[in-house]
């Protein structure tokens, strides 16, 4: 396993290991020599990842792993992402003229947007152990994780609004059923396509896989208002929607 095969099946490529750590952190001094503490640190190392100046990280700080679990459990992190749900909703009520002709449409990426990983990563020291592609696709395969309420919220308000919800996942085909079981376990349904990966887009980086597929909906007819995911792969490349919200996910990194 590893890194190879998680880049060739193009879940993880993970190319630079983290090298933020020249941060002596021990000493506690930032390269000023401000007098800094653990907490700072990985407060500032999670923020970095959200701005994506952080990029590429194979596994999160080993001294971080702490931090990073705490704050996906937290309050702070339900609050993160309940109010990038809320910017979504009022875009939609703003700005958003829809046409209601069925060619209305609203991306979803699954992991950690709709379904949270974190009962998985909690065994992986938060990202901070490396992760076993096995042991993940045999941890969806479960069909166990619980939904994202804020998520759902959402999903459910575009339903309302006769948009058509498209989920695009780097998830591959051999998990569509367990995926359609635990969605609709969790409480997701009248989604109109469920689009994973295939032997045809494997070898593709997930950001060119998840633009091929909007080039594609736009083909067809689409108009895409919004995607919301928890990675900028899902979230950058063109053509895009006219507006992307990114929640957060400091446990790992798809490129
Ligand atoms: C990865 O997980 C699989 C399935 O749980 C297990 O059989 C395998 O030994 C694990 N590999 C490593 C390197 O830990």
């Amino acid at each position: 396993m590893g890194q190879t095969l998680g880049c060739y099946l193009g879940f993880f490529c993970l190319v630079v290991p983290l090298t933020v750590a020249d941060w002596n952190i021990l000493n506690q001094k930032s390269h000023n020599g401000l007098k800094i503490s653990l907490k700072n640190y990985c407060k500032s190392w999670r923020l970095n990842v959200e701005l994506h100046n952080i990029r590429d990280f194979e596994v999160v700080p080993e001294e971080c792993s702490e931090y990073i679990g705490k704050y996906v459990r937290s309050t702070q992190y339900q609050v993160d992402s309940e109010i990038a749900i809320e910017e979504c909703l009022v875009y939609l009520s703003t700005s958003c003229n829809l046409k209601k002709d069925g060619r209305d449409a609203w991306i979803f990426d699954i992991d950690d947007t709709l379904l949270s990983t974190v009962p998985f990563y909690k065994n992986y020291q938060y990202g901070a152990k490396r992760l076993n592609l096995t042991a993940l696709e045999e941890w969806m395969d479960k069909a166990k994780a619980p939904a994202l309420d804020h998520s759902l919220r959402l999903f459910n308000d575009l339903k309302s609004r006769g948009i058509q919800i498209i989920l695009v996942s780097s998830r591959r085909e051999h998990l569509r059923s367990a995926t359609i079981d635990n969605l609709v376990k969790v409480g997701y349904h009248g989604w109109s396509s469920l689009i994973l990966r295939d032997s045809a887009n494997e070898f593709v980086s997930v950001e060119k896989y998840k633009s091929d597929v909007r080039r594609e909906l736009i083909k067809d007819g689409y108009r895409i208002w919004g995607i919301v995911g928890d990675q900028y792969s899902s979230i950058e490349g063109l053509p895009s929607a006219k507006r992307v919200f990114k929640l957060p996910n400091p446990m790992y990194y798809v490129a």
